[in-house]
């Protein structure tokens, strides 16, 4: 089974690694330590999950304990939507890249096709937000672009892309993206867009591929599906003798694509770890296949304010 993704320039990408949204500073320091220390090599950070102090301080203290070298390590980090202006992407990457005490990442994604005004973290008004007319994601991605040629950035990518905004970066830039990072699981298998982005080499990443249980009440709906209890999933894992977070992580590696399952538990760290030797029946991998209900746990409806630029249908073009 994949378990590593192999770029261009044949740099590898450990498929699973540890996703560290909702991980709360005060327990991600153990989460990171514990995961490198059980043998994850991928770490997926961002400075909007307000935890990168803390995740690079067990990244420093891990490679100084000699438990790992930078080398083996994969990070992943992602510009927030208030930096998208060309002249905004390196000061913000710097900062990333003070915070999580590294000399660069491995992966650098824009983390949404969606633009906020300097300083804001969450919009509350339209006004807070910025057009792409008039910072357009081309502008964004020669900041990117000028990651790479910094040294500051191995590779670049994108987040919560869908294809008519990808279509429209690749025929506007010099350095083609590499990575597309967006939610991916059974009821979401993203197959239009896993399709276009092998056809264009862009891998995929998938988050919240355990259903993202712990996300604010304020993104969640009353009579959502439940990933961890689907009846079909239980009965596989019942079969493999595994649990049913094990199950979905082995799938998405099936599909040759990246999985992020945060934890900040350490027998789970250790559990979703060890998913990477399950291996799923074609019987198996086919009853998960009809489960796709096209269901959204982070339906982008955060994006969309009265009087702001951006509709639904912007956000997952
Ligand atoms: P915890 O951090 O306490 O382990 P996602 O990756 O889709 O965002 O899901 C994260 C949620 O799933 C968190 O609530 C996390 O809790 C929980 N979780 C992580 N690993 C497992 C597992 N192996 N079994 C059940 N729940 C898990």
């Amino acid at each position: 089974m994949m378990r590593n993704l192999t770029f261009k320039n044949n740099d590898q990408m450990p498929a699973l690694g540890l996703g560290t949204w909702k991980s709360e500073p005060g327990e991600v320091f153990t989460a990171v330590k514990t995961a490198i220390k059980e043998g994850y090599r991928h770490i997926d950070c961002a400075p909007i999950y307000g935890n990168e102090k803390e995740v690079g301080e067990a990244i420093a203290e891990s490679i100084a304990k000699g438990i790992v070298t930078r080398k083996e390590l994969w990070v992943t980090s992602k510009l927030w939507n208030d930096a998208h202006a060309k002249a905004d992407v390196i000061p913000a990457l710097s900062k990333t890249l003070k915070d999580l005490q590294l000399d660069y990442v491995d992966l650098y994604l824009i983390h949404w096709p969606v633009a906020l005004k300097k300083g804001v973290l969450f919009a509350q008004t339209g006004e807070e937000m910025v057009s792409l007319a008039d910072v357009p994601l081309a502008e964004t991605w020669q900041g990117m672009e000028k990651a790479i040629d910094s040294n500051l950035a191995k590779h670049i990518g994108v987040s919560n892309f869908g294809i008519k905004t990808l279509q429209n970066l690749l025929s506007n830039c010099k350095l083609p993206p590499e990575m597309n990072q967006v939610e991916s699981h059974p009821y979401l298998q993203q197959n239009n867009l896993r399709s276009f982005c092998t056809s264009n080499n862009i891998f995929l990443t998938a988050y919240s591929p355990l259903g993202s249980g712990d996300r604010p009440d304020a993104l969640k709906t009353a009579d959502e599906p439940q990933l961890l209890t689907d009846p079909v999933i239980l009965q596989i894992a019942n079969k493999n003798k595994v649990s049913p977070a094990q199950v979905l992580i082995s799938w998405a590696l099936h599909r040759g694509i990246s999985v992020i399952p945060k934890s900040v538990n350490p027998g789970r760290i250790l559990q979703n770890l060890q998913a990477s030797q399950l291996i799923l029946s074609d019987h198996d991998m086919k009853a998960i296949g009809k489960l796709e209900r096209d269901y959204r746990y982070i339906n982008g409806k955060f994006w969309v304010l009265e009087g702001g630029p951006y509709s639904l249908e912007d956000v997952w073009a």
